[in-house]
């Protein structure tokens, strides 16, 4: 992985990214704690990608099992709207897929690493050439801050190489929005999937699809 940095907050470009090779670099760079990813398009085999330094104070994580209490009072401290098959309680799926091994999570803490605020779960799933994200949510004091934007486009460098899925219901404008803004399109509807008769969209994003965390001026 080639990274260079130049005088300021940010480095540029920043980063040419080779996903199958350097996934695991990437993960751990990420991890790092003081990085986010404000762009990324294809470029010469790879991911051209810039990261930009973070003045906020927040701190990713890709968690591991240690990090299950922070996960269960964020989830409890959340509302979903359940799906009519549901028959337990949504921290109770959330955290049998967490402790699984088969979805991995992916947070951002506030003060100091002491409090989880946002929080995507995803699997690797056809050997490894598409991403399902499962669970999102973010705090409710910490919304609307681009938070689970900022988890999206971490998660979305790191399988620059893969297509998404993921699955949200019509009325949640956020995550829509949050889908949009990255490329996700709508490829299946299942109406009167949600207890209000709501119906849940399905949808995809193709790999290597370009994105950037900000709007352009
Ligand atoms: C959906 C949710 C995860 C969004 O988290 P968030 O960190 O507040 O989202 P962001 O700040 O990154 O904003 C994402 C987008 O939604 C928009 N947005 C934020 N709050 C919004 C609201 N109340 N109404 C409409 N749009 C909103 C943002 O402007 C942004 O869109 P943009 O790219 O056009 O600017 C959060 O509201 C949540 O936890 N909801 C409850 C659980 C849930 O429904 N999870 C998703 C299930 S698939």
């Amino acid at each position: 992985m080639n990274t260079s940095r130049s005088a300021g907050t940010s480095l540029r470009p920043t980063h040419l990214f080779r996903p199958a090779l350097e996934r695991d670099r990437m993960q751990a760079l990420l991890s790092e704690g003081d990085l986010i990813v404000s762009d990324a398009e294809e470029s010469e085999g790879g991911v051209a990608a810039n990261l930009i330094r973070d003045e906020s104070g927040l701190r990713l994580a890709f968690l591991t099992s240690e990090a299950e209490l922070h996960v269960q009072e964020l989830s409890e401290a959340v509302r979903f709207l359940p799906k009519v098959t549901w028959r337990l309680p949504h921290t109770d799926m959330l955290l049998t897929g967490f402790r699984s091994g088969r979805w991995h999570g992916l947070g951002l803490y506030a003060s100091e690493g002491k409090q989880l605020v946002s929080y995507l779960d995803y699997s690797v799933k056809l050997e490894g050439q598409e991403i399902e994200i499962g669970f999102c949510m973010t705090h409710p004091e910490w919304r609307s801050r681009g938070l689970v934007k900022r988890l999206l486009a971490s998660l979305l460098l790191l399988y620059f190489d893969h297509t998404f899925r993921i699955s949200t219901h019509e009325s949640n404008l956020a995550m829509s929005r949050a889908l949009e803004h990255f490329g996700f399109t709508v490829n299946a509807r299942l109406p009167r999937d949600r207890i209000n008769g709501e119906t849940t969209l399905y949808l995809i994003r193709k790999a290597a699809s370009p994105f950037t965390l900000a709007e352009p001026n």
